[in-house]
């Protein structure tokens, strides 16, 4: 195994306190958990950027509260609506569209970006973050997927750090402290799931469920393209890429477990036979407060753990016949890095469809088989490459519904 991002990252390298942040995607669910604790923890952080898309009245109430120096919109439109929320007297720099939000995740000035937006759109600020040699909470999963590649040798270029929000990669990373320089000895990552909202259901039942029983999540509250990825097992076959990424092991190495409580983020095994669990409610809060405050462990407004209260963590198989996004993912990425890209945009339209109710939730597996089916892989050994194969693919698919 080779490890690219350490896991235990060279603590002398990370800013000092306070660290400057800017948050990418922060009218998002991530960015609520993460400003919770940067509410907690004022003396940890100064806040330097808040960008949000198209929720300008959201991020205008976020701006007034924080108030950072400079702001990231989608579109003009946005813009003018963000600038009619504001008070008079702030004036903040405000910078528009994805050349804005890599402006604010590799400006000077900046220690530190939290990568939330959902979706590809998340790459290309991601990839500047990593080129300016930035600690990078990474919550967008989908920039790995598209361009894992890349992203691992800007890291290694500028020295940046990735430091993992996911719950399940961040639980790995605990798990793998310490052992970083002694490959041999680590035997497999095991990603817990939840099983989604239709856990136990069969292709019969699934045939007909509506975009509001996929949305109703039965542990975690997210954003609504996650919350469709969760019940699909998309979202862990986007994780199972992401962990093979983040720390450079083979996908045989990366199992998936279903544990529906969610209480064990996800397991570390060694060749001894121990396998090192992290525990935790489920709160988002958790593991980004373990990013954005590395080394440090800061308290947050979470419930204490009590397992008598729980009583019992059950575990079993994902069913592969019933929810197939594992499966896709898992053969996406052994069939080549230009594969996984095209899972990623096929899924994301076809999720935006099925939100829509233009189509029904068996179509998104269906799509994305049939659009992988009929790829053959193409070099997308550059960030322009990986662009241009993610537009096609969002057309061929949009194209089809
Ligand atoms: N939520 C979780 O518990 C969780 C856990 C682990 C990982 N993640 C990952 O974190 C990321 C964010 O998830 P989320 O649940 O926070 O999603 P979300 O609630 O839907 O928020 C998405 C954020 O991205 C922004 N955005 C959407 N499209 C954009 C675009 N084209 N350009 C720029 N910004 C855009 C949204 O802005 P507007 O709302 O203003 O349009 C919002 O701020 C995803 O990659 C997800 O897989 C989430």
């Amino acid at each position: 195994m080779k490890s690219y991002i350490s896991p235990w990252p060279e603590t002398a390298a990370l800013p000092d306190f306070p660290r400057s942040i800017s948050i990418l995607g922060a009218t998002g669910s991530i960015g609520d958990s993460a400003l919770k604790v940067i509410r907690k923890h004022p003396d940890l952080f100064t806040v330097t950027a808040l960008a949000g898309g198209r929720n300008a009245k959201r991020l205008a109430q976020l701006c007034c509260t924080f108030k950072p120096p400079h702001v990231g919109v989608l579109d003009e439109q946005v813009k003018k609506d963000f600038i009619a929320y504001l008070p008079c007297g702030y004036k903040p720099e405000i910078h528009v569209g994805p050349e804005g939000y890599a402006h604010l995740a590799s400006m000077d000035g900046v220690d530190l970006v939290l990568s939330s937006i959902v979706g590809a759109a998340g790459f290309i600020p991601t990839l500047a973050a990593a080129k300016a040699g930035k600690m990078i909470g990474l919550a967008n999963k989908e920039s790995l997927v598209l361009g894992g590649h890349i992203i691992r040798e800007a890291c290694h270029e500028s020295g940046a750090t990735i430091l993992p929000v996911d719950s399940e990669h961040n639980a790995l990373f605990q798990g793998l402290m310490g052992h970083g320089s002694n490959d041999e000895e680590l035997k497999r990552l095991i990603l817990t799931a939840s099983g989604g909202p239709f856990r136990g259901k069969d292709r019969q039942f699934l045939e007909s469920v509506t975009r509001d029983q996929a949305l109703a999540h039965p542990n975690w509250d997210m954003g609504a393209k996650i919350s469709i990825d969760s019940a699909t097992l998309m979202n862990k076959g986007l994780e199972v890429i992401e962990a093979c990424h983040l720390y450079g092991v083979p996908m045989n190495m990366v199992d998936v477990v279903v544990h529906p409580q969610s209480i064990i983020h996800s397991l570390v095994e060694y060749v001894d036979g121990s396998q090192l669990a992290h525990l935790g409610n489920p709160d988002m809060q958790v593991p980004i407060a373990h990013c954005l405050c590395y080394p440090r462990r800061v308290e947050v407004d979470v419930p204490q753990l009590n397992l008598a209260e729980i009583g019992s963590l059950t575990f079993e198989e994902p069913d592969l016949t019933a929810f197939p996004c594992l499966r896709l993912a898992r053969e996406a990425f052994e069939a080549g890095p230009s594969y996984p890209i095209v899972l990623n945009a096929v899924n994301e339209i076809a999720v935006a469809a099925f939100l829509e109710e233009k189509i029904s939730y068996l179509d998104i597996p269906a799509m994305i088989e049939t659009a992988l089916d009929r790829h053959t892989s193409v070099d997308v050994s550059t960030p322009e490459a990986i662009l241009e194969l993610d537009r096609a693919a969002r057309d061929e698919s949009t194209a089809s519904l």
